[in-house]
């Protein structure tokens, strides 16, 4: 619609319309069931029960017919017109569900993972979803914190990298801008989330300004660059103030400084949460207070709804509703929805999903996002037909490998588990299969879902039986493959941890197989970096595959039989204990670090019962190839650094890699971390090519920014480091342009 009409339609609505626009209830209030809850009960408490067809949005209704059927009803309905618009918690899949986030990135393949949200957007449009809520942008350190899963891990350049490609991948580029197949894209939450003390959720987060601007807030700002239409705020206070009535955040850095003018909407019940804080005295102060912070839309809470009212009978608060308003009725213009209201729906529903191509594309992103942690002689498996293999663990039959967020609107029942994956490379008689132990301890907390539950996963068996079972199959075996880890359950939103260990009856399974002396090939599947210190080193190899997604079974196979060779890189540390928490790459140096002399042993950082090191740091993973690289020159000029180095594929074969480039700590006056990834190539070689690689990077990447913001460049001496699956090149040159 042209903006001057959409004007006159603005023009049009009372203050009760305008407040009605910034409602957003979950869909559960249109259809019975079938919508993931994320909040407190809903007894809501509308003062007056809002006419549901004027509502601004709604969420989390997956059902194609469902919403056809809602936007029908709100179009005959309602007294303007104005569409519905329909949001969802599609964080890394519609229905073809791709590995978690924190998985994906670890892939360093951003042009694949773009083709993922691509797909993501496509498959959301065609069942008539407007917006996601994704991708989640918050930088975690933490791995007690249960939503580690849905970041793109630790680092700032990968999580910016991942933040820019998944933005594009989801509302188009140029040409098709939000258009037929495309979706918006509301990123989050906004801000820090990822950092709450002690990994506890919904915790408060304490960050400094110069920790904020050089990592934190990069993520967020690089998807605002890339156009993100929607901002969800956060749960969490951020240095004593609650970031969904954080004026400073959401209108000073936000849209001020990044120059974000889309919608943001608060998190489930975040505005009504400003009470719980103890920021806001009452309701009618915090519709007063998220308003005034610029929160367009209240997701979940009848507090706009009763407090604005009155509020907006002050002037300058009816300006800020009906800049709120504004800005939603322009999402909804962009989207087309005046023109078409059913976008993406179709009578019948002829929208394909979970395409061949969509598969090739989720396995091709799982043998890239699965890392190779250890290996030593095991893999790839020899598929000689006299290999036997006995398979043992849960997760093999287990279609429970999907993560938290998939269940929103992926199926189980999609998912190709292990074994299919297996059978499709092994026959029958070279494999023995037993479950090793129960995953689920029990299904009562299912409640309705438990038959359905109890039927993909098994029935729960006496754990001794178990173990004997499998110890006898192992018996008959060459090789074992083994998966552990957590459930599907045990990460995602509202799954804090302190023991991040395997459950017993998982090592107690490891080391009696470890007492056959057949090598163990270990498959972790989790959410989040486990501490794996004592199980380690009973494993010949051990391949982390995440959760994995609906391919799962294919991709992981394919890299278990060296069809595909892994190449993915951790983006979130493995501690080797809970007590080393925070543990992460991007650190400071501290006046006294452990392995220089000057002071006695005593007195250096560090701890007396813990080494400093990570079991498998930031950047870890194995290839089944072996490569070489050698810096080959470093310079400064005009446009940016020009970097080249060359690189050898030393086997013979043929494989992926992702070099890494790391910028070492120089001096400034806010102390930089020792190194920061400021690049990466992601190349294909063929057994014993050679490659000349070359690439510019922006002298933006040598900047930092000090705790009033302010960026600063420096003149000096810069290391690069070049890492190449752990073997480093250090090359030294001169910046003469700073300030
Ligand atoms: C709460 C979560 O924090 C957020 O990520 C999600 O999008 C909303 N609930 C809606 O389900």
């Amino acid at each position: 619609m042209e903006e001057q009409k959409l004007r006159e339609l603005f023009h049009r609505l009372s203050v009760h319309d305008k407040i009605a626009q910034t409602i957003q209830l979950n869909g559960d209030l249109f259809v019975e069931s079938g919508v993931m809850n994320t909040g407190p009960a809903k007894d809501l408490g509308f003062q007056k029960e809002p006419n549901f067809y004027e509502i601004g949005s709604i969420y989390n209704v997956n059902d194609h017919q469902k919403l056809y059927q809602i936007q029908k009803d709100v179009l005959e309905n309602s007294s303007h017109k104005i569409p519905l618009l329909f949001m969802s918690d599609i964080v890394y899949g519609f229905r073809t569900i791709f590995p978690m986030p924190l998985a994906q990135a670890g892939s360093y393949d951003f042009d694949l993972i773009q083709q993922a949200a691509e797909i993501s957007a496509k498959e959301s449009y065609l069942n008539g979803i407007h917006v996601v809520f994704s991708p989640m942008l918050d930088l975690v350190r933490d791995p007690r914190w249960g939503r580690v899963m849905e970041s793109p891990g630790e680092d700032v350049y990968t999580s910016k990298e991942f933040a820019k490609r998944v933005v594009t991948g989801y509302q188009g580029e140029k040409a098709d801008y939000l258009q037929e197949n495309h979706v918006a894209a509301c990123i989050k939450h906004f801000a820090a989330y990822g950092a709450p003390e002690g990994g506890r959720e919904y915790q408060q987060v304490e960050l400094s300004n110069q920790k904020l601007f050089n990592e934190y807030l990069q993520p967020y700002e690089a998807a605002v660059e890339a156009n993100c239409e929607l901002v969800m705020t956060a749960f969490n206070l951020l240095n004593g103030v609650p970031s969904t009535g954080n004026k400073w955040l959401n209108r000073e850095i936000l849209r001020e400084r990044f120059g974000f003018n889309g919608v943001l909407v608060s998190d489930y019940a975040a505005v009504q949460e400003l009470v719980s804080h103890g920021f806001a005295k009452d309701e009618q102060d915090a519709a007063k207070k998220a308003l005034e912070a610029g929160v367009d839309f209240d997701m979940m809470t009848a507090v706009y709804a009763n407090a604005l009212p009155e509020l907006a009978k002050d002037r300058a608060f009816a300006e800020l509703l009906d800049e709120a308003v504004w800005r939603i009725l322009i999402l909804k213009n962009k989207l087309g929805l005046f023109e078409q209201p059913f976008r993406g729906l179709t009578e019948p529903n002829t929208g394909e999903v979970l395409t061949d191509e969509a598969k090739e594309v989720a396995t091709k992103l799982v043998e890239k996002s699965c890392v190779l942690l250890k290996n030593e002689t095991a893999l790839p498996l020899k598929k000689t037909k006299d290999q036997r293999i006995a398979v043992i663990g849960p997760y093999a039959e287990s279609h429970f490998t999907l993560g938290f967020w998939a269940s929103v609107s992926g199926r189980s029942s999609d998912v190709l588990t292990l074994k299919a994956g297996l059978l499709e490379q092994f026959g029958q008689d070279q494999l023995l299969f037993s479950r090793g132990f129960n995953l689920y301890e029990d299904y009562s907390s299912f409640g309705p879902l438990k038959a359905g539950f109890e039927q993909l996963n098994g029935p729960i068996e006496d754990e001794e039986f178990l173990l004997e079972q499998s110890l006898e199959q192992a018996k008959k075996a060459d090789v074992i493959l083994l998966t552990i880890g957590e459930n599907f359950l045990e990460s995602g939103e509202g799954a804090s941890k302190t023991n991040l260990r395997l459950p017993e009856k998982q090592i107690r399974l490891i080391k009696k197989l470890a007492e056959l002396k057949k090598p163990i090939v270990g498959l972790l599947y989790t959410g989040r970096p486990l501490v794996l210190t004592e199980v380690e080193s009973y494993f010949d190899s051990l391949l982390l595959v995440w959760f994995p997604g609906v391919m799962g079974g294919r991709g992981i196979c394919n890299l278990l039989v060296g069809e595909a060779s892994p190449s993915a890189r951790l983006t979130m540390t493995f501690p080797r204990s809970e007590g080393q928490i925070p543990i992460y790459s991007a650190q400071t140096s501290t006046g006294r670090p452990l392995g220089e002399n000057a002071h006695s042993e005593r007195f250096v950082s560090k701890y007396i019962d813990e080494t400093n090191e990570p079991l498998f740091s930031f950047g870890s993973g194995k290839s089944y190839a072996d490569f070489e690289g050698t810096w080959q020159g470093v310079e400064e000029k005009t446009d940016g650094i020009h970097c080249c180095y060359e690189i050898v594929n030393q086997s013979e074969r043929e494989a992926w890699v992702t070099p890494q480039i790391y910028l070492l700590n120089h001096p400034a006056e806010i102390v930089r971390p020792m190194k920061r990834l400021i690049a990466t190539q992601h190349l294909l070689l063929a057994a014993k090519e050679r490659k000349v690689v070359t690439f510019t990077l922006s002298k933006e990447e040598f900047t930092y920014f000090d705790n009033e913001g302010a960026r600063h460049l420096t003149s000096g001496n810069y290391t690069l480091q070049l890492d190449l699956l752990g073997i480093k090149n250090n090359q030294t040159f001169h910046l003469v342009k700073g300030e």
